[in-house]
Formats: structure tokens, C-alpha cells, sequence
């Protein structure tokens, strides 16, 4: 999934991925807290572009549950551990 590409890559927690293979993609905080388990909200990400958030897997109940509680939500939020 994405948080495992961030890690894998170890980039910065904040800021554009724009040398990873998702530079439309930013992360917006330390993720990984509950270790991908959809259960924090800490690998939030926003996907700034919208053909891409659109070609994405719809989000489970579980991940709308955790974005709710994300800080800085937005229309293209997701979950790191949750995007594959
Ligand atoms: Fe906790 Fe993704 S790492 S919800």
C-alpha cells in the first residue's frame, strides 16, 4: 500500500512526493501509528489530483470512519495503509 511505499522509501512525513513514483500525492503527517490496521488516521494523505483520487478504490466504511477524525480533511483525503 501507499504508507509502505512512503516507508519503504523513508520520505518525509510532510511535504510532496514528488521524486516517488505518487507525485500527486502528499502526505500530511507521521504516519503508520497503528502500524496500517485503518485504525488511527495518521497516514493521511490528500491526493491533489482528482483523475487519480478518481481512479482509486473507494474507500471502506472503516477508512470514512478514520478520515472523520483526520486533521485538515479534504474532498481527495485518504488513508495511507489504505490505498493499495
Ligand atoms: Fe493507522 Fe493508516 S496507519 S490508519
Amino acid at each position: 500500500n501507499l504508507l509502505d511505499i512512503a516507508q519503504a522509501n523513508d520520505l518525509e512525513m510532510e511535504g510532496e512526493l514528488s521524486q516517488s513514483r505518487a507525485p500527486d500525492i502528499k502526505l500530511t503527517s507521521h504516519p503508520g501509528a497503528c502500524g496500517g490496521s485503518c485504525a488511527c488516521s495518521t497516514c493521511h494523505v490528500i491526493v491533489d489530483d482528482p483523475d487519480t483520487f478518481d481512479k482509486m478504490e473507494e474507500p471502506s466504511d472503516d477508512e470514512n470512519d478514520m478520515l472523520d477524525l483526520a486533521f485538515g480533511l479534504t474532498e481527495t483525503s485518504r488513508l495511507g495503509c489504505q490505498v493499495l
